[in-house]
């Protein structure tokens, strides 16, 4: 097989939980208010699974979009990659999982682990799969179900978290554009700055873990907020240098929606007004590695990027890992409202195990908030912007 020239996005796709949880629904059930949320985080609700939905139901329902857009057939995807930290077991890999359920019987697949850098990873991969000439199709996948894996007596970390899922197909081209520059950098120093305790070989879980709360994930909030502020704007840097650009060059950025206040220093550090970074964290909080495509799908569908554009998905996470590729956009943006509409979520099933099932997957303080009707959305107004410091390109790359 020759190896082509580019790898292109030719479909794209999201889906979100209709359950929607606002800030005013968290005031029930910890120490906060909507007023502190917004201003410093610019939440105001997110989406949350319900009890039949799984990592892997909402990472295929957003794939078959995907697949729909780039108007392919799912046996034309040749590898699957699912990015994320809340997968439906520990195995298999929910990208078999999402295999079986959109009807595919060739393709590869598996997931990438690194937190909410997630989808980038994965995005750097299936571009060296493609680029490569290993795959032509290639189906890559952010998906995350946070809400049955925090703390809803934990206020740091319970508002900021929501469930959802985004797509690409990236595909093999002889023309140009597609990804232009990527890097990625790992700084594991801060590998306890976000980190789920239990469930792994260092701490199976048991009654002891589970009474100990270690199933749930654990942040120091203001470690992470200096490692993202230092790390992102930096890391697009590298990418956007590494395409021979200058940020001035890039028409939109898609960064990782962890909090509005971050997004703001990434813009600073990189010199660019606020209207250079699309911004979707108000309506669906921190997705980890969901967010970045589930931002790049309502970009495209919303007309923010056209054939031709210079954009650049960034994200950062536990690890702490970071990522970004500086890509051309070249499909059809019309294309992407059709494939969201040709995919019914309730035709999408993930195979349940034989003579098994689980308990209620529902936290029971979170399910006692979803028996309550969800607030409407409302615009992102009146954050609160932080004083961020200027961004070096000096990040590790690997
Ligand atoms: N409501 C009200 N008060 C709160 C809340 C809340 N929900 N949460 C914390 N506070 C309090 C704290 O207890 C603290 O009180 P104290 O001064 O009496 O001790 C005060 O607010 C200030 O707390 P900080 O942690 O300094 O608040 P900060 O402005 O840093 O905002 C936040 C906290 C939003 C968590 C911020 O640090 C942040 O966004 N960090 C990055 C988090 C992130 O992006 N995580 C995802 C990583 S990606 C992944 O891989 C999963």
């Amino acid at each position: 097989m020759s190896a082509p020239r580019a790898a292109h996005i030719t479909g794209w796709g999201h889906y979100a939980p209709e359950q929607i949880l606002t800030n005013k629904d968290l005031e029930k059930l910890v120490d906060t208010t909507d007023e502190w949320i917004v201003s410093r985080t610019g939440m105001r609700e997110r989406h949350v699974a319900a009890a039949h939905e799984t990592t892997a139901s909402m990472a295929a329902v957003a794939g078959l979009r995907a697949i729909a857009t780039a108007g392919l057939a799912p046996d034309d995807i040749d590898l699957i990659l699912v990015a994320t930290l809340t997968p439906d077991y520990p195995m298999p890999s929910t990208a078999a999982l999402v295999k079986e359920a959109i009807g595919n019987t060739r393709a590869a697949a598996m997931d990438v682990a690194a937190a909410c850098s997630g989808f980038v990873y994965a995005y750097a991969t299936a571009h060296a799969y493609v680029t490569s000439g290993l795959a032509s199709n290639v189906l890559v996948i952010g998906a995350e179900l946070l809400t049955r894996f925090l703390d809803y007596t934990d206020r740091n970390t319970c508002i900021l978290f929501g469930d959802g899922a985004g797509a690409v197909v990236v595909s093999a081209s002889d023309a140009p554009g597609g990804a232009l520059g990527i890097e990625l950098t790992t700084e594991p120093q801060g590998a306890y700055m976000i980190w789920l305790p239990s469930g792994g070989s260092r701490s199976p879980s048991s009654g002891e873990t589970v009474a100990r709360n270690e199933h749930f994930i654990r942040m120091e909030g203001r470690e992470t907020y200096r490692f993202a502020t230092r790390t992102l704007a930096s890391t697009a840097l590298a990418s956007v240098r590494k395409a021979g650009l200058q940020p001035s060059d890039i028409d939109l950025f898609i960064p990782h929606q962890a909090n509005i206040r971050i997004i703001e220093a990434v813009a600073k550090g990189l010199d660019l007004p606020m209207d250079k970074m699309f911004v979707n964290l108000d309506r669906y909080g921190n997705t980890s590695a969901a967010s970045v495509p589930i931002a790049l799908a309502e970009a495209v569908n919303s007309g923010r990027i056209k054939p031709g554009d210079r954009i650049v998905m960034v994200a950062f996470g536990a690890g702490f890992t970071s990522g970004a590729i500086t890509l051309e956009w070249t499909a059809d943006p019309a294309r992407g409202l059709a494939g969201e509409a040709a995919v019914n979520p309730n035709d999408v099933h993930v195979r349940a195990p034989v003579d098994w099932d689980s308990v209620d997957p529902i936290p029971a303080a979170l399910a006692e908030l979803m028996r309550r009707p969800g607030g409407p959305s409302v615009p992102l107004d009146d954050v609160i912007p932080d004083e961020p410091r200027p961004a070096t390109a000096g990040a590790t790359q690997t």
